[in-house]
This record gives structure tokens, C-alpha cells and sequence, in this order.
């Protein structure tokens, strides 16, 4: 089983969007998927409530606040054959709750947005996550994404350059799209999005997905996994609206 974890203290960076898309990706590829949500908004787990029955199954695990009369580990427990779980995390994270969060993960993945704000704020939450990680790494893989992306600013390049400092590889970028608030309102990742309208975001995806399937093996041995292919569902022509 491999721990996806989405994670950044600052709020409203594509968290959510991130894990979404990237639960119905492994979902679509035939893993036995599930979504953990650490955050008690509980928005993928709105996303996941969306979801059709004849859409690839994706397990819902809510980890924002302790249920009545179950232990926590069994609150947590993904079943023994899930194969992939995708980890939200709430906003504001810091701490011993980092820390918490960090030992549950394989690979974690940070969403920062080319702003002067969120860059200030993932420097300063970097820091603290390679403070921490340091001698704690044990086979973790971490790894920035740039999201919301219009041009290629001079806050863009002070990310790569941040990137390049931190020892953070910088996997991909993934442009600013009503595809997105689009699939999150209707259960649907881009992956079940027409390709037509998403083969931009799709190509954006791609190295997201090879970094992750470094450690993730594919369905198929020897067979390339690629983002453009989710052979688990088909979207009905009228469920997608696009512009
Ligand atoms: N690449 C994108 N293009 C356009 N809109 C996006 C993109 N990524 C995220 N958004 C939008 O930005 C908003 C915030 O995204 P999201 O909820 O995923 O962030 P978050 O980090 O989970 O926020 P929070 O910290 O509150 O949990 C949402 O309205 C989402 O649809
Ligand atoms: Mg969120």
C-alpha cells in the first residue's frame, strides 16, 4: 500500500483539487483506491459524495475528528487491500500535527501557487517540514507542484530556484482552469473529464504521475501508465457542461 499525502500549511493552494484528481486517477487505473480527508471541512469528502455508482470506487475514510465508539486505528484503517490512499490535509498544519501527518506518508506532494504570499508561506513551511525530515526522510519521497498557473512569473522562478535550494524536486505545474471548480462540482476528476477540453491538463499531469509511479507499480508490468487513460469509466456526454 502506497500513503499519497497532499500537503501545505497554507490554505487554498489546490490541496484538495490535488487529491481528488489524483484518487480518481488510481481509481480509474484499477487500484483499489481510497481517500483519506484529514481536513474537518470535509471537502473531498463532499467530491466523493458527488461520485456515481458506475464511476471506479474510491473508499472514504474520514480522519478529521475521532468517531464515538471506534478506536482511532480503526478509524483509520484503510482495509487490507487497498492498494493506494490519497491523504488531504487540512490548512494550517504545523508542529507536532506535521509531524503526525509526515510519519503516515510515502510521498508527499506540496501544492504552492506562483504568489508572492504562498511562496513566503511554503518557504517558511518547508523549513520547518526539512527541519523535521532531516535524517527522517527513510525512503519518503517529497516533492513540490506548481499550481494555478497563468505565466511564468518571477514568483514562478523564485520557486524553481527555491526548489533547487531545498533539495525539493520541482515534478510539474499544472495551469489555472474552470476544469477543476468544474470537476470538483460535479464527482469527476480530469481523468473522466472529455479529453478534448482537458488535454492540456492532462499532459500537466503526466511527469505528477511518472514521479509517483516510480513507487507506485503499474497495473500492467511493462506497460507505460498514462494519465490520458482512465479505461474504468466513461463519462455520460451530458454529465460534462464544458466552455
Ligand atoms: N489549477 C487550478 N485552476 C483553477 N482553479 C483551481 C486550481 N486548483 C485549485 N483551484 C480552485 O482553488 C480553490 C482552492 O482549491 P482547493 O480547495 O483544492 O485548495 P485547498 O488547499 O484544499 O484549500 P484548503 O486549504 O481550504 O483545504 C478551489 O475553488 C479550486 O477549485
Ligand atoms: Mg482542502
Amino acid at each position: 500500500m502506497h500513503n499519497i499525502m497532499v500537503l501545505n500549511a497554507k490554505g487554498g493552494c489546490g490541496k484538495t483539487t490535488i487529491s481528488t484528481t489524483l484518487a480518481c486517477y488510481f481509481a480509474g487505473q484499477g487500484y483499489k483506491t481510497a481517500l483519506m480527508d484529514y481536513d474537518p471541512q470535509n471537502s473531498s469528502h463532499h467530491w466523493l459524495d458527488m461520485r456515481k455508482p458506475s464511476q471506479p470506487q474510491i473508499r472514504s475514510i474520514d480522519a478529521a475528528r475521532p468517531r464515538a465508539g471506534m478506536t482511532r486505528t480503526w478509524q483509520l484503517h484503510t482495509g487490507v487491500e487497498t492498494e493506494v490512499v490519497v491523504i488531504d490535509t487540512p490548512a494550517g498544519v504545523t508542529g507536532g500535527r506535521l509531524v503526525e501527518l509526515f510519519n503516515k506518508a510515502d510521498s508527499i506532494l506540496i501544492p504552492v501557487m506562483p504568489t508572492v504570499i504562498d511562496l513566503q508561506a511554503v518557504e517558511g513551511f518547508l523549513t520547518e517540514l526539512m527541519r523535521f525530515a532531516k535524517n527522517r526522510l527513510h525512503g519518503k519521497r517529497v516533492a513540490m507542484v506548481i499550481n494555478r498557473v497563468r505565466f511564468k512569473t518571477a514568483t514562478y522562478e523564485k520557486i524553481e530556484a527555491l526548489s533547487a535550494r531545498l533539495g525539493i524536486p520541482l515534478i510539474g505545474s499544472l495551469r489555472d482552469t474552470h476544469n477543476y471548480a468544474i470537476a470538483m462540482e460535479t464527482g469527476m476528476g480530469i481523468c473522466e473529464m472529455k479529453s478534448g477540453v482537458t488535454s492540456k491538463d492532462r499532459k500537466q499531469w503526466q511527469p505528477i504521475i511518472n514521479w509517483l509511479h516510480e513507487a507506485i507499480p503499474g497495473k500492467e508490468p511493462g506497460q507505460a501508465t498514462t494519465f490520458s487513460e482512465s479505461p474504468g469509466w466513461q463519462p455520460e456526454a451530458k454529465s460534462v457542461a464544458l466552455s
